[in-house]
């Protein structure tokens, strides 16, 4: 019998990547398709990073590591949360992980019981309900809305808040919203942790990456907190699969014996990289975040332009959430649409939850010169509808 696991056959598909392999077959056709759809920075990584993981192999740096990860990098850790916010995390506290995606096994796998609820804001990064649901929680989401700037508002999430209840999932930037949850939203939310014995998990994956002001840590308002953070996106290491998890005290032993047995540890020479990534290449962040903002003061306005209604600036990531319902309520079929008439890749909305849906989101991690002609064509595109 084929009999597929009910846990396996839950998981959502994630439409934006059939939305890939759709535009990657249109370009094997001849056709040229503008990419604005996939989170996956266009910048080679930086030169330094690259050098660091030559040396590492040529050093012999390719076997087994601590699986918690090399003292050096979480000392490095721990140093760029010192410097870049002024919280104390101890290098004990911290878990290398094969990216932030791996991580959040670790987190919802040390603290889910079966039953238990995490609160996730709708729309959200889709895996944050995958991951929760396959390891038997509940994820329960509460609205965000584009005039409000997609931030929570604390009396729903208070209301949310139940006895099974044991984290709040906060992602700040936001994937898919590229907007940036200000320090009062995090003090309240730190505050109903404390008031309900909860937890915050915070996504940091996208700090790096804001254009107005410095990005905060929960750690800055709660020690109630664990934090989620990787490097493929500030330096440009998607494909290179690093990240981690800082915990609070009790959980830090749990999630290394998951690491352990799942995964063993992260790739040696990746977490050397990753070492030099967080000590030499905050220059390099600099330059590519200043590109970013280039892009998004073009993006911005443009997709206002051509008929889309973008409530509440992004200032974070590389992402733009349109409200497209003048085009049409149904995103996915607008994303179809748009791919194949205008050959403009762009995620649908409603794959980020009910609240994403009507909604487009567009990715600004490809260059200025592709922005405009996707613009281009989306114009033309919406003045034949
Ligand atoms: C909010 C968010 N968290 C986590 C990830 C996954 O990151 P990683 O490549 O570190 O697994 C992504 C990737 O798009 C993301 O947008």
């Amino acid at each position: 019998m084929d009999q597929v696991s009910r846990r396996a056959q839950a998981i959502r598909p994630f439409v934006v990547m059939d939305v890939v392999a759709r535009a990657k077959q249109l370009a094997s056709e001849g056709i040229d398709v503008v990419r604005m759809e996939i989170g996956d920075p266009d910048f080679a990584t930086p030169e330094v990073i690259t050098r660091a993981a030559e040396q590492a192999m040529e050093d012999g740096d390719t076997g087994y590591t601590q699986s918690a990860g090399l003292p050096d990098l979480r000392e490095a850790i721990s140093a760029h949360y010192r410097d870049a916010y002024g919280v104390g995390v101890s290098p004990e506290d911290i878990v290398v992980t094969q990216g932030t995606s791996p991580a959040m096994l670790l987190l919802f796998g040390s603290l889910l019981d079966p039953g238990d609820e995490v609160i996730i804001s709708d729309p959200c990064y889709p895996a944050y309900p995958n991951y929760i649901s396959f390891l038997g929680g509940v994820p329960i989401p509460v609205r965000v809305r584009a005039e409000e700037g997609f931030r929570f508002r604390i009396e729903e999430v208070r209301a949310a808040v139940t006895e099974r209840t044991r984290a709040i999932m906060i992602n700040s930037p936001a994937n898919p919203m590229g907007t940036v949850l200000g320090p009062d939203d995090l003090q309240a939310l730190a505050d109903l942790a404390e008031e309900t014995g909860i937890y915050i998990a915070s996504d940091e994956i996208y700090h790096g990456l804001q254009f107005d002001g410095r990005s905060h840590t929960i750690l800055e308002y709660t020690d109630r907190a664990f934090v989620l953070n990787g490097f493929s996106k500030a330096y440009a290491m998607t494909g290179w699969r690093l990240g981690y998890l800082i915990a609070p005290r009790a959980f830090v032993r749990p999630a290394e014996k998951i690491q352990q047995n799942f995964f063993l540890c992260a790739n040696h020479f990746v977490q050397v990289a990753g070492t030099t990534a967080l000590l030499h290449a905050q220059d390099d962040v600099a330059r590519m975040r200043e590109t970013y903002d280039v892009r998004r003061k073009y993006l911005v306005p443009a997709l206002r332009g051509v008929g889309l209604e973008i409530a509440a600036e992004p200032t974070g990531a590389f992402y733009v959430f349109a409200d497209a319902r003048r085009w049409g309520s149904d995103s996915l079929l607008l994303a179809e649409r748009i791919l194949e008439e205008a050959a403009v890749a762009v995620a649908p909305g409603v794959d980020f939850g009910q609240g994403g849906e009507g909604f487009l989101r567009f990715s600004y991690a490809t260059s200025l010169e592709r922005l405009h002609e996707g613009v281009g064509r989306l114009s033309d595109w919406a003045s034949r509808l």
